[in-house]
């Protein structure tokens, strides 16, 4: 009896040392591993983790940065595709249709036909109308990669980013000509931009070099804080900025993703793919939508919190028609 009380004793004793052991392990461990991932998150941000940057400094306070001049504008314009309506071609107008079909896989002759700075219909969560963002934002370079893109789309792309930002936060808009064969994209494209659309230039690289490497010749050039990748064929929505800087501005290795809305390929139509998902993986690394968690339904105007996004339209701190 007094024999086996000592043993069990002895077994308990053992099992808490090898407890506790186990537990100071798994803690020194983890730092490390923490502080190795805080070190590569400020690689990739070109951020040095002890830096104190300004965005790291915000004071709290919350405005309204909605632009309701332009807002009203915009409310009153009409036109082939204003308003996100689905639009089409007269029959006269469709001698170019199959041309322009093949060569971009959309229908760029509609494209042609509908105005630069359409109004998109604000298909928001409506709590977003009414939501505030931080007064102090950082600045934005905004990088468009593009090969051979058709001309009014990618113009569309830098005219709704440059009328739907508030002008102080987009610093520069820089294309990415990735070896594009369209006489357009070069001398015409530049021109075009010196007169019209000057916070927006082009870099026009020698040889093709694949998405993700004119990205980074992109950002290598950008001179803002928070660099945002887009498609060369995107349209910005209202108020599209704020809600994706705030998370950044809160904590700058934030990297943030918007929500992709829906540019119909044939009539431009703009809706809404859905009320936002989770990006995620299959096992044969099939990117897929999974439904959100209760407990992101129930605040459906904050950032959710996932960042995997389809490669085509993914970003390193950026975010789109806002959640917000
Ligand atoms: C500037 O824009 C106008 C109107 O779209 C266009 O007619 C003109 O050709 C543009 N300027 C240049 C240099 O491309």
């Amino acid at each position: 009896m007094k024999r086996n009380t000592k043993s069990l004793l002895k077994f308990f004793l053992l099992s808490a040392v090898t407890v506790l052991i186990t537990v100071l392990i798994f803690r020194i461990f983890k730092s490390a591993n923490y502080i190795e991932q805080a070190h590569l998150v400020g690689i990739i941000h070109g951020a040095e983790p002890e830096e104190s940057r300004h965005v790291d400094h915000i004071d709290n306070e919350k405005i309204d940065w909605h632009d309701y001049e332009r807002i009203k504008r915009d409310a009153l314009r009409k036109g082939p595709g204003e308003q996100g309506v689905p639009a089409y071609l007269d029959q006269k107008e469709t001698k170019n249709y199959d041309e322009l079909y093949k060569v971009n896989g959309f229908n760029a002759a509609l494209s042609d036909k509908i105005a630069l700075d359409r109004a998109v219909p604000d298909i928001r969560h409506s709590g977003c109308k009414t939501k505030k963002y931080l007064k102090r934002l950082p600045y934005v370079s905004v990088i468009v990669p593009f090969h051979n893109e058709h001309w009014t789309t990618l113009l569309r792309t830098v005219v709704s980013v440059i009328n739907r930002s508030p002008d102080h936060l987009l610093k520069e808009i820089i294309l990415v000509d990735d070896a594009s064969t369209k006489p357009f994209s070069k001398a015409p494209l530049d021109n075009y931009l010196a007169a019209n659309l000057t916070k927006a230039r082009v870099i026009h690289l020698p040889e093709r070099s694949g998405l993700i490497r004119a990205r980074l010749a992109g950002a290598r050039q950008a001179t803002s804080d928070v660099l945002i990748f887009l498609d060369s064929h995107t349209e910005a929505n209202v108020n599209w900025l704020p809600p994706l800087l705030e998370p950044i501005a809160q904590d700058y290795k934030t990297c943030v993703c918007p929500f992709i809305d829906v540019i119909q390929y044939e009539t431009f139509q703009y809706r809404s793919q859905d009320e936002g998902a989770r990006g995620a993986f299959d096992w044969e690394f099939f990117y897929k939508r999974l439904p959100l968690l209760p407990d992101d339904l129930k605040h459906p105007t904050e950032p959710f919190r996932y960042i995997i996004k389809i490669g085509s339209r993914n970003t390193f701190l950026y975010h789109f028609h806002g959640k917000g």
